[in-house]
């Protein structure tokens, strides 16, 4: 028996980086994957990959009518991850309206979405609702304006949902988890946005105590104990896997 045995969790963005290692790991200890991404590419070959345990659906997290279809034959959920974002790099005076509400749509509005078409497939039997945000959602980068404001609105939307949903009753638990930079490809996406990506990557680096980036799977480990049962009492809360980034 796995310590997800019995469950069926939904991964935003699990065709890479984050998303793709917490699939892996859910897989491997016994859940029923569903691996929801834009990319229908990766995707399914990131499905494909973990055989039978998973499968791949497409779904744009911004957008209330891809939520819909993605969620279509599913008649339980037990985990949601909103795992699925984009960073967008820029201070105040650098993005524009337009990066700034895109960055809003897929990783503020995306979370909403998922969050909200996740409830009606959890009430009955109770779940597990789990928010990527960020350590930029706790502490701010002036060249990060857009990425701050929208990983802050995550980690307080996740505890107004926690609250709600123990006030009401639910047995859904809605936690954040707040990674220090990881090497995965969102960190290449960003270097790539800047001039100097050499002194931007050493900057990454440097603002983590234990003077590191952090893997993929350090992020996955904290994921599964959220799914799993083993965090029946946690709720509402910021998992901060930052390597001491945040103290
Ligand atoms: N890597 C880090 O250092 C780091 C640190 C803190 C938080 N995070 C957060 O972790 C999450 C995953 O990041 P990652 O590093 O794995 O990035 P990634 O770029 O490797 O993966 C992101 C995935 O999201 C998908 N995606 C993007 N827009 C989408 C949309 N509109 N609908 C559906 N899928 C979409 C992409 O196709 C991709 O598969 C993000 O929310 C990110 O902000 C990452």
């Amino acid at each position: 028996m796995g310590r997800l045995t019995g469950k069926t969790a939904l991964i935003t963005g699990g065709a890479s980086g984050l998303g793709a290692a917490i699939a892996e790991v859910f897989a491997a200890e016994g859940a029923e994957v569903i691996i929801a991404d834009l990319d229908a590419t990766q995707g399914a070959a990131m499905a494909a990959s973990l055989g039978g345990a998973a499968r791949f659906v497409p779904l744009d997290v911004s957008q209330p009518a891809s939520w819909q279809a993605a969620l279509g034959g599913i008649e339980q959920l037990d985990v949601l991850v909103n795992n699925a974002g984009i960073t967008t790099l820029g201070s105040i005076e650098e993005v524009t309206p337009e990066q700034f509400r895109h960055e809003f749509d897929v990783d503020v509005m995306g979370v909403f979405l998922g969050t909200q078409a996740a409830i009606p497939l959890m009430k009955a039997h109770g779940g597990s609702i789990i928010n990527m945000s960020s350590l930029s959602g706790v502490r701010a980068s002036a060249n990060l304006v857009a990425y701050n404001a929208a990983k802050a609105a995550v980690t307080l939307m996740t505890k107004s949902c926690a609250l709600h949903f123990a006030e009401r009753g639910y047995a859904i638990r809605c936690n954040s988890i707040h990674p220090g930079a990881i090497h995965t490809p969102i960190i290449d996406k960003v270097l790539a946005q800047s001039d100097d990506p050499d002194a931007l990557y050493q900057s990454f680096v440097d603002v983590h105590p234990v003077k590191r980036l952090g893997r993929p799977q350090e992020i996955a480990a904290i994921a599964l104990y959220l799914a799993s049962d083993d965090s029946a009492f946690a709720t509402g809360a910021e998992f901060r896997i930052d390597g001491g980034a945040s103290i």
